[in-house]
């Protein structure tokens, strides 16, 4: 009975099989070998959409809702509450199995085999700095994949699979770095090569990727347009009083997007209006709330971080959906700023993974970038500077974790 390797990633999943041929990756829409993480619930019942589907449903103004990022709420208490979506009620483990149970679906019509068992990536952490949500958020993935019908599911690190499809025909001794940025989170595995296989020396990982930097992006350059840093006269007296942050990161957070247009949040905004030096400002952000564009927003900000970071170096965020023609300018310097602290963060994970797997810097041959973020600058630079004696190489950023998985299976004793 052959296994599914699963990438349920934070922005983009893929599935793929290893066949006597060789990996096989199966597409799950027209197009493409990977699919956005997302799903989209038409207001009025019906079915509900994943992937690009359901990016169009949201981008062409259909009633519903919209959902993205859902990997990053596994462990947490907000996975079970249930909540009204797309007229029923149902939790966040629902929808990721409603999710899954689609993949499955697709991937069964696609290569004509039933799947029993499933091999999924899990990223080292999940959750960084708490052990049991990190053990809770493994548990409520594999309760998603049985409610969505296989019957077993096993995990591997994900950059350990990203080593597998990744590492060149290296000598044996050669020592590599596998570095994984995602959506989600950063993951790092150093590996040395023995008589032609890899060997895993250490894996580590931390909870930060690339919807964080567009959380620090959107709350530097898009945020302050709809009044966050601005301020509020008092209501009783002389002054000014800093305008509350809630609501700002979460709008900026696209895992919390789908809960911010409340009745109270929208009744706080105008009471927010009322009172602001700037009520232009709060005007806008009132009309997110009402108009629910919190997503479109979210994606302009994604984009304007990917033309900062590009060549041009220069980029704008399109607000336009708010107000016509409001686009703030985003430059790479700008976007280096904002992202400061989490590139500290990320050459503090990567040296600490070294120093696990007892390897000196200087020691590394190879490093290998995968993952979406890795296609950002700072990632390039952080690892050139810790480890200045290796080759940089770029494998397959959005499919070195799915291949691997696949590949893996080729080791695996036949039951
Ligand atoms: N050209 C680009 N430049 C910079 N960042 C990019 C680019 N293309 C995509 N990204 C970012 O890559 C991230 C998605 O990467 P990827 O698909 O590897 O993540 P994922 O596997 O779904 O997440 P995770 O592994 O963390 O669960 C997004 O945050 C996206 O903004
Ligand atoms: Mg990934």
């Amino acid at each position: 009975m052959p296994t599914l390797a699963i990438d349920f990633g934070t922005s983009n999943s893929a599935v793929a099989i290893l066949t006597p041929e060789g990996l096989r990756r199966l597409p799950l829409e027209a197009g493409g070998d990977t699919l956005p993480t997302a799903v989209f619930f038409p207001a009025r019942g019906g079915a509900m959409k994943i992937g690009e589907a359901a990016g169009a449903a949201l981008i062409a103004g259909e009633e519903g809702r919209y959902m993205r990022a859902l990997k990053s709420v596994l462990g947490t208490a907000l996975f079970h509450d249930s909540r009204l979506i797309g007229g029923r009620r149902r939790t966040l483990a629902d929808v990721v199995t409603a999710f899954l149970s689609t993949v499955k679906e697709r991937a069964e019509t696609v290569s004509g085999i039933r799947f029993e068992d499933a091999l999924s990536g899990r990223p080292v952490h999940f959750h960084t700095a708490d052990p049991d949500r990190d053990a809770r958020a493994e548990a409520d993935l594999a309760a998603c994949y049985a409610a969505a019908g296989f019957t077993s599911v096993r995990f591997m690190a994900e950059p350990e699979a990203a080593a597998l499809s990744s590492h060149g025909l290296g000598a044996t001794g050669e020592i590599g770095l596998v570095v994984d940025i995602g959506g989600g989170t950063s993951d790092f595995s150093v590996y040395r090569m023995e008589g032609g296989r890899l060997r895993i020396l250490a894996s580590h990982g931390i909870r930060l990727g690339g919807t964080d930097f567009d959380e620090s992006v959107s709350l530097s350059h898009a945020m302050p347009e709809l009044g966050h840093g601005s301020s509020l006269r008092r209501e009783i007296g002389p002054g000014t009083l800093p305008m509350p942050n809630a609501v700002y990161v979460d709008l900026a957070t696209w895992s919390r997007i789908p809960f911010v247009y409340t009745p109270e949040n929208r009744r706080e905004v105008a009471r927010m209006a009322r009172l602001a030096t700037e009520p232009e400002k709060l005007d806008r952000l009132s009309a997110v709330l009402q108009e629910e564009l919190g997503h479109e927003l979210a994606f302009a900000v994604e984009h304007g971080k990917i033309a900062a970071n590009g060549p041009e170096g220069a980029g704008i965020i399109d607000m336009g959906m708010i107000e016509r023609g409001l686009a703030p300018a985003i430059t790479g310097t700008s976007l280096d700023k904002a992202l400061e602290s989490h590139r500290a963060e990320l050459a503090k994970a990567a040296a600490e993974t070294l120093h696990l797997a007892g390897i000196p810097p200087e020691s590394v041959g190879t490093v290998i970038l995968v993952g979406g973020s890795s296609l950002m600058r700072l990632v390039a630079e952080e690892a050139r500077r810790l480890c200045p004696a290796a080759r940089i190489e770029r494998s397959q950023a959005f499919t070195a974790v799915v291949d691997g998985l696949a590949l893996a299976l080729a080791e695996e004793p036949v039951a």
